[in-house]
C-alpha cells in the first residue's frame, strides 16, 4: 500500500478561510467586533520565533488583531505572572497564548493556569482541562494540536468510533488531550510513552488503526511496526542536522516517512501536516473567545 498524503495546509486554509468569512459576517452586524489575540514569547528560541510569526501572519490574514509581547529569557516567574494578570484584566484582549516551552526556571503549569479561563485559547488552564475530562464536560477551548488532528481525521472521513487508536506521548499539550478526544470519539485508546518497552510499542502499534505520534524522536517509527492500512498522524517536529541545507538543519517527524508511507493508508507529512492545523485551531479558539467576550 502507498499512503495518501494528508494535506494539512489545504485543510488549514479551508478552516482559516471559514474563520475570515465568519469574522467579516459578524463585523457587518457588530461594527466594533475586533477579535484580539496576544501572544507572549519568553526568550529567543528560533523554533518558537518561527511558530509565533506564523501565528501572527495567519491571525492577521483572518481579520484577527494580534500582538506579540517578547520578554527576556531572564524574566522571573513573578514578572511573567504579573504580565498575564494585566492581560487578563484588559477588556480588549480576547485570547492569551503563552508560547511554550518556557525557560527552565519558570513553572509552565503555574503560568498556563494563570490565564483567564475565558481567554485561554491554548486550552491548558485548569477550567478547560477539567471540562475536557468530565463526563458531559463542555470545554470552551480544546488544545490546538489535538483539536487540529481531530479536524484532519474528520476531513479525511477516518472512522474513529470503534477503532484501535494509539497515542505516543503523554504531554499536557498534545498526548493527554489527544487520548481523551479520541476516547470521547469512541476509539479504544492506548497511551504509549518514553517508558513503554520496545515490545509494548511494537505490540500495540501492530494493532492500531489510528496512530498519533507526539514523542519527539526523529524518524523513530518504522513502517514494519505499523498495521497495513493504518492512519498515521505525525505530530513530531524534530530538527536534524543536514549540511546540504543553508540552515544546517532539516525538520522531520517522529515517523520514518518512506517506510511508513509504504504501509499506512493515510499519513501526514512533516512539515505540511499537523503544524498548519495547530495554527488554524488557534484562530478558531480566538473567534470562540471573541464572540463569548462580546456577548
Ligand atoms: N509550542 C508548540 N506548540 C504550541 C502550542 O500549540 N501552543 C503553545 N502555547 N506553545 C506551543
Amino acid at each position: 500500500m502507498v499512503a495518501e498524503k494528508i494535506d494539512g495546509k489545504e485543510v488549514a486554509l479551508k478552516v482559516r478561510t471559514r474563520i475570515h468569512e465568519e469574522v467579516k459576517k459578524f463585523q457587518a452586524v457588530h461594527k466594533n467586533f475586533n477579535p484580539y489575540l496576544t501572544i507572549i514569547q519568553v526568550g529567543d528560541r528560533q523554533d518558537s520565533s518561527t511558530y509565533v510569526r506564523m501565528k501572527l501572519k495567519a491571525a492577521q490574514e483572518a481579520g484577527i488583531e494580534c500582538k506579540i509581547i517578547k520578554l527576556p529569557e531572564e524574566i522571573t516567574e513573578f514578572e511573567l505572572l504579573t504580565q498575564i494578570r494585566h492581560l487578563n484584566e484588559d477588556v480588549n484582549v480576547d485570547g492569551i497564548l503563552v508560547q511554550l516551552p518556557l525557560p527552565e526556571h519558570i513553572n509552565e503549569g503555574k503560568i498556563t493556569s494563570e490565564v483567564d479561563a475565558n481567554k485561554d485559547v491554548d486550552g491548558l488552564g485548569p477550567a478547560n482541562v477539567g471540562e475536557l475530562y468530565k463526563k458531559g464536560g463542555n470545554a470552551r477551548f480544546l488544545p490546538c494540536t489535538p483539536k487540529g488532528v481531530m479536524t484532519l481525521l474528520s476531513e479525511y472521513n477516518v472512522q474513529v468510533s470503534g477503532s484501535n487508536a494509539v497515542v505516543l506521548g503523554r504531554s499536557d499539550i498534545v498526548g493527554k488531550p489527544m487520548s481523551q478526544l479520541l476516547n470521547q470519539a469512541n476509539a479504544t485508546v492506548t497511551s504509549l510513552h518514553s517508558r513503554s518497552s520496545p515490545e509494548q510499542l511494537q505490540f500495540y502499534l501492530s494493532k492500531a488503526d489510528i496512530v498519533v505520534s507526539a514523542i519527539g524522536k526523529s524518524e523513530f517509527i518504522k513502517g514494519d511496526w505499523i498495521k497495513e492500512g493504518a492512519v498515521v498522524i505525525d505530530v513530531g517536529t524534530n530538527f536534524i542536522s543536514d549540511s546540504s541545507r543553508a540552515s544546517g538543519s532539516r525538520l522531520v517527524g517522529d515517523c520514518d516517512f518512506k517506510s511508513v508511507s509504504e504501509k499506512a493508508s493515510l499519513l501526514t507529512p512533516v512539515p505540511g501536516g499537523v503544524g498548519p492545523m495547530t495554527v488554524a485551531s488557534l484562530l478558531d479558539n480566538v473567534i470562540i473567545a471573541a464572540k463569548a467576550n462580546f456577548e
